[in-house]
């Protein structure tokens, strides 16, 4: 059993932060969301795995994320000059899979820890064609929807229906036998252009093979949004975080519940309420930091009221006197109070940033 990972595409849903990087690499909990997939990965017994990036991006995915040996896993690039489609992208990576049965894993997808290896052993046993996994959503126009009949049975898959037949999501994670590769170079192109993996299920379910669905009962996130980052986030701290301090904490400072602070990082006189991640290298004078925060590496925090929010690498918040909720703060942005007459908001804002004052 192989791992193909889909890391191109050009994450226009969560711009302005993938103007500069790759939205796999966008940090939930201080760590990349790529990553959470690869270790679920490695936990169910999958090691040779496949990373596709884009030329866009690919360097970075590839600099970050390394030939594996951090994960204990054997990873290969594999770039898709073009992004024409999941299924397009599997077709590249032919070379890499061979005949052999593989798991095909959307990037930016997360699911409940230990979740990977269940759907792995369904599949082993059952050893259908295709296994997909679906989910009730409220806004199934947004994906890959199911039809399925009062057994279970798939009867038809859908990309981005306007009228959705159900409320029944594809989640982005396949599990695939070496026929797909039959189907994929039986469809055509979407009418966005894209070799869909969706038309690929369906050409296996019109040719009579075995598609089984299963239910995703733990919890699923795209994380391709500001929102559903957020959420993201306050379901990994809330569900996997411990308690770990290693910078140093002055003693005017409180730190309460499950909180990390990373290496060579200072706190002086702030009140910290977990489930917060600090990294290392920071500097955190005069704040409240509340729940479901995650503060990157090397940041700078002067008096500041924060809470549910994720602040990333080289960002300083100096002075904001109203509390920052339900936020993200990009790489090396700089929000600070200046002294200056006329007293005024003054702003450089990149492209697609939004702002909110009260
Ligand atoms: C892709 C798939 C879609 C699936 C979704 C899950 O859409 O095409 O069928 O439901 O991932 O995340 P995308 O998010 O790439 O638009």
């Amino acid at each position: 059993m192989k791992a193909l990972i889909l890391s191109g595409g050009k994450g226009t849903r969560l711009r302005p932060l993938t103007y500069t990087g790759a939205k796999q690499l966008v940090p939930v909990a201080n760590k990349p969301i790529l990553w959470y997939g690869i270790e679920e990965m490695v936990a169910a017994g999958i090691k040779d795995i496949g990373i596709i990036i884009s030329p866009e991006t690919g360097a970075e995915v590839r600099n970050k994320t390394g030939n594996g040996d951090r994960f204990n896993a054997n990873i290969t690039y594999i770039l898709q000059e073009q992004p024409a489609g999941l299924a397009h992208a599997v077709k590249v990576a032919l070379p890499f899979l061979g005949d052999s049965p593989f798991l095909m894993y959307l990037g930016d997808n997360l699911i409940q820890q230990g979740d990977l290896s269940y759907f792995l052993q369904e599949f082993n046993q059952q050893q259908p064609d295709a296994l997909i996994l679906l989910r009730q959503v409220s806004n199934p126009s947004a994906f890959g929807v199911a039809k399925v009949d009062d057994t279970g049975r798939v009867l038809q898959l859908i990309e981005k229906p306007k009228e959705p037949p159900s409320n029944l999501a594809l989640v982005g994670v396949y599990f695939f036998s070496p026929i797909i590769h039959d189907a994929i170079a039986a469809i055509q192109p979407s009418a966005r252009g894209e070799l869909e993996i969706t038309d690929a299920i369906q050409s296996l379910i019109d040719w009579q093979k075995q598609v089984v669905a299963c239910n995703l009962d733990g919890w699923w996130l795209d994380t391709g949004k500001k929102d559903d980052l957020l959420e993201a986030n306050r379901l990994i701290l809330d569900t996997y975080l411990t308690k770990s301090i290693v910078g140093d904490v002055d003693t005017n400072s409180q730190i309460i519940g499950r909180v990390q602070i990373g290496a060579n990082s200072q706190i002086i006189n702030c009140t910290i309420r977990g489930p917060v991640v600090i990294g290392s290298g920071c500097h955190l004078e005069n704040c409240f930091i509340g729940p479901y925060s995650s503060i990157a590496n090397n940041t700078t925090l002067i008096d500041t009221d924060l809470e549910h929010s994720v602040v990333l690498e080289g960002a300083k918040i100096i002075g904001i006197h109203d509390r920052i909720i339900d936020s993200v703060i990009g790489y090396r942005a700089q929000l600070t109070v200046a002294p200056r007459r006329p007293k005024a908001l003054r702003f450089l804002i990149g492209d697609d940033c939004q702002i909110e004052l009260t």
